[in-house]
């Protein structure tokens, strides 16, 4: 590898500090992959309430960073704090954008003022490193919350010798969150009012900063190969296809990895016993704990345990689900529910819990010790997704011995097999029509299979041996930040 490269990586959420989702996982996992893998990374996220009150060892390193959003300025603090693998992280503080409940909204809606606080964090993110001296060869930034950056680079800093030759890739880990802000918010933003038209981060009359993340960026990057050839459909371009299209030869797909130091049987800190491929019978007594905590009828010890962990959304094919939850418990099963999100999916949730207790236990919320116990007490795990640019619970659940029961869509269909009985091959369950039969169908199929222990045995073995930890994509990474570079320094 040339060069020693030098990467900021800007981030709305990243593990253990701020998660709502998988981009939290991948913002915690690669830059620790990175940085084994020689390369001089730091990341910058919010100094949010929930980073606050997760108590890590922080010391503040600039006062009063001078930020310019709309006509004023504000001042704000970073602060930095170090990850157990030694990573350092950059945390930006500004109380009255960050200190809330939440990260980017309540189930009544997004925060108001989130583009004020995200052009915020965009800026301060630049400016803080030219202050620091913080010299980077490539931003890597992630989804619209990050949009700006590479807009910033290309315009307002073109001519700022710190920051005019730095390369920016920017990942889309979901084209549904399009970051869309009325027309007359623009110099809020900050980007010149010459940028605002059909061509530039226009979208519908709208400021959309995914779209100036597409645009700007010298390359694009989604989580999942299935998934980069996806978008560019007007099936699941989000009305960005087009825009994606065009800009296809700097358009990589590269899937995630699963981070084994989190979500690994053998050491999980959140299960108890642990197990591996050497003592898969453990994981029996993890199914036991399961049904005890979640108060479950006892005689399920034989029966399969079926569950989901996931945000309530339309995208993870909640309207499925509760199509089918019925007459999949008529298959003798018991469900487990892990899901926060969309008001109508929790309360039907809720319903069919309080309807059928012992059967079926719906858990509300955000709990990540309690997603670890699913994993690990479970079964199979349900992904209906209408669409998934990757998917990471399906890949934890292979290590777990968890089967999961997928839709061929996005990096499930890039992660998943179906189980063949005949040659012993495969990992999973896998539909592709978006319908309710289909589902059902697969379901069917993986219980009348868990009947046969020995074949469900080789199944669980399967996925168990499986590796999709993140070197290999962290270096394809590498290689595109040595290309953008490159590409920069003609
Ligand atoms: P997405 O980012 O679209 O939500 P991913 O599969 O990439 O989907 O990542 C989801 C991550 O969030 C996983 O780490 C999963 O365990 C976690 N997760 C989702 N819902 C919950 C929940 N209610 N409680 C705890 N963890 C959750
Ligand atoms: C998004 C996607 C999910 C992906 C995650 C991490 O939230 O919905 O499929 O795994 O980002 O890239």
């Amino acid at each position: 590898m040339g060069d020693s490269l030098s990467v900021w990586f800007l981030a709305s959420e990243v593990a253990p500090f701020a998660k709502t989702g998988g981009l939290a996982d991948v913002a915690g996992a690669l830059p620790a992959c990175l940085k084994n893998l020689g390369v001089d990374v730091r990341v910058g996220l919010p100094f949010y309430r929930m980073v606050k009150d997760g108590k890590f060892q922080t010391q503040k390193v600039l006062e009063g960073l001078e930020v310019p959003l709309g006509n004023t300025t504000l001042k704000g603090d970073v602060l930095e704090t170090t990850t157990e693998g030694g990573l350092p992280v950059y945390l930006f503080d500004r109380e009255d954008l960050f200190d809330r409940p939440a990260l980017y909204g309540t189930p009544e809606g997004d925060y108001p003022d989130n583009l004020e606080r995200f052009s915020y964090f965009s800026r301060a993110a630049l400016l803080f490193a030219k202050k620091a001296g913080f010299r980077f060869d490539v931003v890597h930034c992630h989804d619209w919350q990050t949009g700006l950056i590479p807009a910033y680079l290309r315009t307002l800093y073109k001519a700022v010798p710190f920051l005019s030759d730095v390369a920016s890739v920017f990942t889309i880990h979901n084209l549904g969150y399009q970051g869309l802000f009325p027309a007359d918010k623009l110099a809020t933003c900050g980007v010149p009012a010459s940028e605002f038209h059909p061509g530039g981060l226009e979208f519908w009359g709208k400021i959309s900063l995914l779209k100036a993340g597409l645009l700007y960026a010298d390359a694009i990057t989604t989580v999942s190969p299935k998934y980069s050839q996806e978008i560019q459909t007007p099936e699941f371009g989000f009305g960005m296809d087009d825009i994606l299209r065009k800009r296809s030869a700097n358009l990589y797909g590269i899937l995630n990895g699963a981070d084994y130091c989190a979500w690994d049987p053998a050491t999980d800190r959140y299960i108890t016993p642990h197990y591996s491929l050497g003592d898969i019978k453990n994981k029996a007594r993890c199914k036991a704990g399961l049904v005890n905590e979640l108060d479950l009828d006892q005689d399920l010890a034989d029966r399969p345990i079926i569950a989901m962990i996931s945000r309530l959304a339309a995208q993870k094919g909640c309207d499925l689900l509760v199509d089918v939850i019925e007459d999949v418990l008529r298959l003798d099963v018991g469900l487990v529910i892990l899901g926060a999100g969309e008001e109508r999916y929790q309360t039907l949730l809720v319903e069919f819990g309080e309807k059928y207790p012992g059967s079926i236990a719906v858990k509300i919320g955000f709990d990540e010790p309690l997603a670890h116990r699913i994993m690990a007490g479970a079964d199979m795990l349900l992904l209906p997704s209408r669409y998934e640019p990757c998917g990471l619970t399906q890949m934890y659940a292979l290590k777990y011995g968890t089967v999961p029961v997928v839709r061929a869509t996005g990096g499930l269909d890039d992660t998943i097999v179906p189980f063949n009985p005949e040659t012993g091959e495969g990992n999973g369950f896998k539909f592709s029509p978006y319908e309710s039969v289909a589902f059902l169908g697969v379901i069917r199929q993986a219980v009348d299979l868990f009947l046969n222990s020995q074949v469900w045995k080789r199944l669980m073995v399967n996925g168990m041996k499986a590796d999709f930890s993140w070197e290999e994509s962290a270096r394809k990474y590498i290689l595109l930040y040595e290309k953008v570079r490159k590409g920069r320094q003609k």
